[in-house]
């Protein structure tokens, strides 16, 4: 009996001390990207639509997985079917149009060639995204490596 009556003191004293909480004002926060202080519940932003573009996208550096200049919304890719490859295998490529995946998908990860691609290699959006209009979050100072070398070979000739 004493431990349900000390649980019942326990049970009010948490729900009073919750709705002392819930009045207490937000605390100073730094600005973030969300924009809204932690009591509010802001307006979430429309999603961002996807940009289709005519042909391929330059590579930031050679390394870089291609983006995807068009859409992929719907497209199958699981393990039983890879709608991907229903375009961009060795064999559709010619008829689809759409560039081939390189030798490096039929790898696998001891650099073997396989005969087809790669498990490694069989979910494509691992890797390749579309692209969207989203506003940048953050902006993006990456630059590549031609700016680079640039700005040394000007900094040298000074
Ligand atoms: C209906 C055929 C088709 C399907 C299905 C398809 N693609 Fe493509 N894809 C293309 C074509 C055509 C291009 C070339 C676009 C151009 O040159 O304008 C392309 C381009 C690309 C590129 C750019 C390659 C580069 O070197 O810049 C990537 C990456 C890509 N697709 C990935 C995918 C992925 C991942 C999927 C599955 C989610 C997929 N594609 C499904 C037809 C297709
Ligand atoms: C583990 C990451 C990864 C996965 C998974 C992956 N790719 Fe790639 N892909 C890359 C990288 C990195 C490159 C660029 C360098 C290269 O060719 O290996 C590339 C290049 C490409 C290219 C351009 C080929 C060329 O010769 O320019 C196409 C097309 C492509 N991938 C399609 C696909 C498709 C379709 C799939 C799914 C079957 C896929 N990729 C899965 C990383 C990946």
């Amino acid at each position: 009996m004493k431990s349900f009556i000390a649980s019942i003191v326990i049970l009010v004293t948490a729900v009073l001390g919750m709705a002392v909480a819930s009045e207490i004002s937000d605390p100073p926060r730094p600005e973030g990207v969300r924009g809204a202080a932690f009591s509010e519940t802001p307006e979430a932003p429309p999603i961002a639509g996807v940009t289709e573009r005519r042909g391929r996208m330059e590579r930031n550096y050679p390394e870089q997985p291609p983006v995807i200049p068009h859409k992929v919304e719907g497209y199958q890719l699981d393990k039983r079917f890879n709608r991907c490859l229903d375009c961009h295998s060795r064999n559709a490529s010619p008829e689809s149009g759409a560039p081939m995946v390189s030798v490096t998908h039929f790898m696998d990860r001891d650099k073997q060639v396989l005969a087809a691609v790669s498990p490694d290699r069989y979910f494509c959006t691992q890797c390749h995204v579309p692209q969207t209009d989203a506003e940048p979050l953050v902006e993006n100072q990456f630059r590549t490596v031609d700016e680079v070398l640039r700005d040394l070979a000007d900094q040298r000739k000074q």
